[in-house]
C-alpha cells in the first residue's frame, strides 16, 4: 500500500523553539569527569574540556544545557564547586553512590556552555537544600550589586555576571528515589517559596517547575495542585520520561512494533500535560500560557550494571529519537524546551574512549533534525499503510512531521518508516505552491534494527545524503524499511 503526505505551508501549528534541541549534563558516571571535563586527556583544551567532545556536541547545535542534575542535584551544595580547586571538598554522593570531587562546578559549566554556544540552565537543590542556598546561587551567578557573593564570584575570576536565565526548582521531586522526595503539597509550597526569593534576587530569570516524572495515578492531581499554588511563578512546566524496547521501560521485550508505537505514548504525555495546563489556565483565569519543558527525555534500558548508565543504542533507538522530534514539532504550540538526557557517556549520543569519540546511532537523528528544521511547525496530513500491536490498532506505518524555514522558503519533511521489512512508497503533495527545483534527501539507516555504532563498528548506522529532482507539486519517494528520511527542499 502506498502512502500520501499532504502539506500546506500555510497550515501552521506554531513556531518551533530551537530549545527543543537542548541537552542535559549531570555529575554522574563519566558524563562530567572523563566526558566533558578530562584535564588529563591529551584531547583536553587548556581548561580541561575535551575538544573532541565539544566538536561532536557542536554538531548537535544545542541552544541550552541543563546542569548539574538530575538526582545528583538533590544532594548538591553549589559552594563546594566554586573557588580554588585545591580547596574544594570531596563529598559522598548519595544519588548515585559515588564520590564527588567538585573539581568541576558552576563556573566551569558556564565556561563550557560558552564554548558550546549554549545557554546554561541550572537546576537548584530542592531535595536536601534550602531556599537560602538557592537564592544565594542566583546571586553568586547573576548578581551585579556590591554584595559579598558577587565579590566572591569576582575573586573566583568571574568579573562579569553569568546572566544564567533558566533555573529549575528541584528535580523529579515526585519520585521516591529522590533525595528529599516531596508530596504534591510539599512541592507546591517549596516551589512557591523558592521561586519568590529567587525571582526577587534576579527578576530576569525564568523558572522551571519540576512537574511530572512518575506518570502514576497521582500526576494529574500533582500538576493541578502545583498550578493552583504557584502558577504565577511558573515559567515552564517540566516533564520527564525515558523509553526503551524492554519490559522494564513499560514496553514488550524486544517487540519492534510495540516499541515503534511509543509515538502514541509521547503524544499522550504531551497532549495530556498541555491539556491540564490549558484547563488550569481557564480555571485560574491565567492570561499567559505555561509552556512545557521536557527537560529529560531519552531511550534508556538501564543495561549498565556498573551504575554508570552507559548505554549502547541501536538503529531502532535512533528511530525513536527521530519520533521524539516529530512529536515535539507536532506539539510545537506547547513544547518550548526539551533536553536529551544526557549528552556525553551517560545515556548519551556521544561516548568517549581514550582515543576519541563514538557517535551513537541516536546522534544522527539529533544532528539531522537540529541542522535542517525550519522555524515553523506545519500541520501535516498523512495516511497509508498501517500496523497493529497488542495495545494499538491500525497505527500509520509512517511517523511524520514537517517544518518551514520562512526566510529561506525551505520545507523539511521528516518521515520515519516503522516497517521492519517493507519499503514504503510515499507521495508528498504540496497543497499550495510548488517544489522549486530539487532538494536534498537525507536517510538514516543501517543493516538491521539492532545495528549499533561501537568502537569496533563505529559507522553501522549513519546518514546518507543525495540530491532529488522535484518539479510541480508532488514527489514520490521509496522510503527504506526501518529508516528516517528527511526531505529538505525549497518551495515557491
Ligand atoms: O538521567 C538520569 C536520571 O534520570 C536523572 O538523574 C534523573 O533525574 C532521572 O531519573
Amino acid at each position: 500500500m502506498s502512502n500520501r503526505v499532504s502539506i500546506d505551508p500555510l497550515r501552521v501549528i506554531a513556531p518551533i523553539d530551537a530549545r527543543v534541541f537542548g541537552g542535559f549534563a549531570e555529575h554522574l558516571g563519566r558524563c562530567i569527569y572523563g566526558g566533558i571535563y578530562d584535564p588529563g586527556s591529551p584531547r583536553a583544551d587548556a581548561e580541561g574540556i575535551r575538544s573532541d567532545v565539544l566538536a561532536a556536541l557542536k554538531r548537535l547545535r544545542m541552544p541550552v544545557v541543563r546542569y548539574p542534575g538530575g538526582n545528583f542535584v538533590s544532594g548538591y551544595r553549589w559552594r563546594d564547586g566554586v573557588g580554588p580547586r585545591q580547596e574544594r571538598p570531596t563529598r559522598m554522593e548519595l544519588a548515585w553512590h559515588d564520590l564527588e570531587p567538585n573539581t568541576f562546578g558552576t563556573n566551569e559549566f558556564v565556561a563550557f556552555c560558552r564554548k558550546l554556544g549554549a545557554q546554561p540552565y541550572i537546576a537548584v537543590n530542592a531535595g536536601d537544600g534550602d531556599m537560602r542556598e538557592a537564592r544565594d546561587w542566583v546571586e553568586y551567578a547573576n548578581g551585579t550589586q556590591d554584595t559579598s557573593l558577587v565579590k566572591l564570584r569576582k575573586q573566583h575570576g568571574y568579573e562579569a555576571p553569568h546572566g544564567i536565565r533558566y533555573w529549575s526548582i528541584g528535580n523529579e521531586v515526585d519520585g521516591p528515589w529522590q533525595i528529599g522526595f516531596k508530596t504534591p503539597e510539599e512541592y507546591a509550597r517549596t516551589y512557591t517559596e523558592f521561586a519568590k526569593v529567587m525571582k526577587w534576587t534576579d527578576p530576569s530569570i525564568e523558572l522551571v517547575a519540576a512537574g511530572v516524572s512518575l506518570w502514576d495515578r497521582h500526576w494529574v492531581e500533582r500538576v493541578q495542585l502545583l498550578m493552583e499554588h504557584a502558577a504565577p511563578l511558573i515559567d515552564y512546566l517540566a516533564i520527564h520520561w525515558y523509553v526503551g524496547n524492554s519490559r522494564e521501560r513499560g514496553y514488550r521485550d524486544d517487540d519492534f512494533a510495540s516499541y515503534m508505537a511509543v509515538s502514541e505514548k509521547i503524544d499522550d504525555m504531551l497532549g495530556a500535560t498541555s491539556g491540564i495546563v490549558r484547563a488550569m489556565r481557564s480555571a485560574l483565569k491565567l492570561e499567559r500560557t505555561i509552556p512545557i519543558a521536557v527537560d529529560e527525555w531519552n531511550v534508556w534500558y538501564r543495561a549498565d550494571a556498573e551504575g554508570r548508565l552507559e548505554e549502547t543504542f541501536n538503529l531502532e533507538d535512533a528511530l525513536v529519537v527521530a519520533m521524539h522530534f516529530n512529536a515535539f514539532f507536532r506539539h510545537a504550540a506547547s513544547v518550548k524546551m526539551a533536553n536529551i538526557a544526557q549528552i556525553v557517556n551517560v545515556i548519551a549520543p556521544v561516548m568517549t574512549t581514550s582515543d576519541g569519540v563514538i557517535l551513537q546511532t541516536t546522534f544522527h537523528p539529533f544532528e539531522l533534525y537540529a541542522s535542517t528544521a525550519g522555524d515553523t511547525a506545519l500541520d501535516v496530513h498523512w495516511d497509508g499503510a498501517t500496523f497493529s500491536t497488542p495495545e494499538f490498532d491500525a497505527l500509520r506505518v509512517l511517523d511524520v512531521s514537517a517544518t518551514l524555514d520562512r526566510e529561506r522558503k525551505q520545507l523539511a519533511v521528516y518521515l520515519v518508516n516503522r516497517s521492519l521489512d517493507q519499503t514504503q512508497t510515499t507521495t508528498i503533495e504540496l497543497q499550495r505552491g510548488r517544489f522549486a527545483d530539487g532538494g536534498d534527501l537525507h536517510v538514516i539507516n543501517g543493516p538491521h534494527v539492532k545495528a549499533a555504532n561501537t568502537a569496533l563498528t563505529p559507522d553501522q548506522v549513519g546518514v546518507r545524503s543525495h540530491h532529488v529532482d522535484a518539479h510541480g507539486n508532488t514527489l514520490t519517494l521509496d522510503l527504506e524499511p526501518h529508516s528516517v528520511t528527511a526531505l529538505v527542499i525549497p518551495v515557491g
